[in-house]
Parts: C-alpha cells; structure tokens; sequence
C-alpha cells in the first residue's frame, strides 16, 4: 500500500523564508518537517512507499530524498559518522514524486498520484502540516479499517464551532471504539460510521463538531471518483466531496483522535511551537533549549 502526502502548496504563510527553502523542508529541530510525515507514513505495516505530491517550482524536496554518495564520503572521511548515517537513511527512504502542474486544489493534488498506485489497493493520504511524533494514528487507523472489512477511515477531532468553517465536516453517528479503549461520543478512541461530509461549512450548516484531522485511509474508488469531480468550496477540487460522493457505494468510518497528538506547522507561530516541544521532549535538546531561551523568555512562558 502506498501512502500520498501533498506537497505542491507555495508556503504563502511562510513568505519571505519560503522564496529560497520549500515549506516542507523548514526544519524542526534538525530535521526537515517532511520527513516526519514520511517516516510517520511508513510506520503501517501495510505501507511500502510514500508518493510526494510536487510543485515543479520546489525541487529541492526531490533532491533532499537523492542518496548524495559524494557528501555522505566527505563527512566520513571528517568522523561525522551520525551525521553521515542520518542522511544516508533520509536519501534511502522510500518516496517516490509526482508532481502538479496546477494548484486545483487537495483533490486534483491527490488524483496526481493516481498513476503510480495500483488501482485495486487503498491507499493513505497525510496532509505536511501536521506530524504525529509517536506515528500511532495511521497504525490506529488501519486497526479501524481491519475492524470494518477494509472501508475507508478518516481521522477526526471535535472543533469549536466558530472554527468549523475552515474545515471538512463529518456528519454520522458513533458505533463503537478502538478496541482497548471504549470511548464514545466525541471522546478519543470513538469509532464513527459516517454518512456524510462537507468541505468548510457555515457554522449554521455543520453536521457536527468533528472535522477531519489531515490523514485519510481511502478505497482505491475515490481515485475514479476524484478522475470526475467538479470543483467545489474556493473553485477547488475536494477531495471531501468525492468522499461524500463515495457515501453512495461504500461504508465510511472516522476515528475520533486527539489532535494535540501532533504537532502543527502550518503556520509559523506554530512551527515555532512545535521546536519547541519537539526540543523540550528530546534528551540531548532539552537543557540547551531552555538554556538558549533564557530564564526571562521562561518566565514569560508561565
Ligand atoms: C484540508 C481539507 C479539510 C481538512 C483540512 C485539515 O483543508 O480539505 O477537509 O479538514 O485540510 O487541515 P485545507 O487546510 O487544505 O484548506
């Protein structure tokens, strides 16, 4: 199974820094963001490769996942073994690119991947602006999926309502939980049989307070779908309206999840934040980290 992570987007919010780096390759801690979300998406067993999404604009992406035998000799020959090592793994990963011509939206971004999966197989798709450190949620996820005879499953987490409309709306009911934690209603764990779904309602039109959290595991259906659907909420291909349509023909569920799991960073306020409890919850960052901050920024923090 293969996973699809979307990455075309130009980093707008990030501007001025996104004119020379890529979003997806602004580091946290010293790591670039997207290989979290790629090595997050590998965690399933049932995953054996990452497709990357591409803006043709962004090539440096493609370039960061190249094996470079000639820098990994010269930081041998200096003793940087762990350095060497770390981007031998990154260059040795599984990911493969496709890329975009049009930004056409989440939907358009997701059918561009659709020639390099085979067409029987369900696949994962993993929005690049959230990472889960733990990788546990696709894992969870599949267990869902396995649970219901294969169907699609999408991540979900309770929104304040004033904030629905920047989302894609679940509409459904609860049936049951993950297995080892029996949790209902809105609570993490929850299982939800959708029937239905609404790209960035008005507060007035939401369903309910369950927005879908950035990672989908779909049936191989929604690519033909996706190959036919209009555009809809901003003029945009959606991939939550060829997931409604999908309603017609197949069962859908939703796992309800603790987005506080991840670690945003879509923004930079919040990739900023994210440093920093990546920092804080690393053993060989943590001191120097707080160190560096200060015990005025600290204070400040409290
Ligand atoms: C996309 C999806 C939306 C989802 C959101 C999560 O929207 O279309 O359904 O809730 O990601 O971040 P975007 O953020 O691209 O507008």
């Amino acid at each position: 199974m293969k996973a699809i992570i979307p990455a075309a987007g130009l980093g707008t919010r990030f501007l001025p820094a996104t004119k020379g780096t890529p979003k997806e390759l602004l580091p946290v801690l010293s790591k670039p963001v997207i290989q979290y979300v790629v090595e997050e998406a590998l965690e399933p067993e049932e995953v054996d490769g990452v497709i990357v999404v591409n803006s043709p604009e962004k090539p440096q992406i493609e370039s960061y996942f190249h094996v470079d035998g000639g820098f990994e000799e010269t930081l041998r020959a200096r003793g940087k073994e762990k350095e060497a090592d770390e981007i031998h793994a990154a260059g040795s990963l599984p990911v493969s690119f496709c890329y975009q011509r049009e930004a056409k939206g989440l939907g358009h971004a997701v059918l561009c991947a659709s020639r390099m999966l085979r067409g029987d197989e369900p696949f994962f798709v993993l929005l690049g602006d959230y990472f889960v450190p733990d990788r546990q949620m696709c894992v969870k996820m599949a267990e869902v999926s396995k649970m219901h005879g294969g169907a699609s499953v999408i991540a979900v987490a309770p929104v304040p309502e004033d904030q629905v409309s920047r989302y894609g709306i679940i509409a459904g009911e609860c049936v049951g939980s993950l297995s080892d934690m029996n949790a209902t209603g809105e609570k993490e764990g929850a299982v939800w049989k959708v029937t239905g779904l609404v790209e960035k309602p008005a507060p007035e039109d939401a369903p309910s307070h369950l927005f879908i959290v950035g990672r989908y595991l779909l049936s191989p259906r929604v690519m033909e779908l996706l190959a036919t659907q209009g555009p809809g909420a901003g003029g945009e291909i959606q991939l939550t309206d060829a997931m409604q349509r999908l309603l017609a023909e197949e069962e859908m569920y939703a796992l309800v999840v603790d987005p506080a799991e991840g670690c945003d960073t879509g923004t930079p306020a919040a990739w900023a934040a994210t440093n920093a409890r990546m920092a804080l919850a690393d053993p060989d960052s943590r001191d120097l980290f707080l160190e560096a901050l200060g015990n005025k920024a600290i204070e400040q923090l409290r």
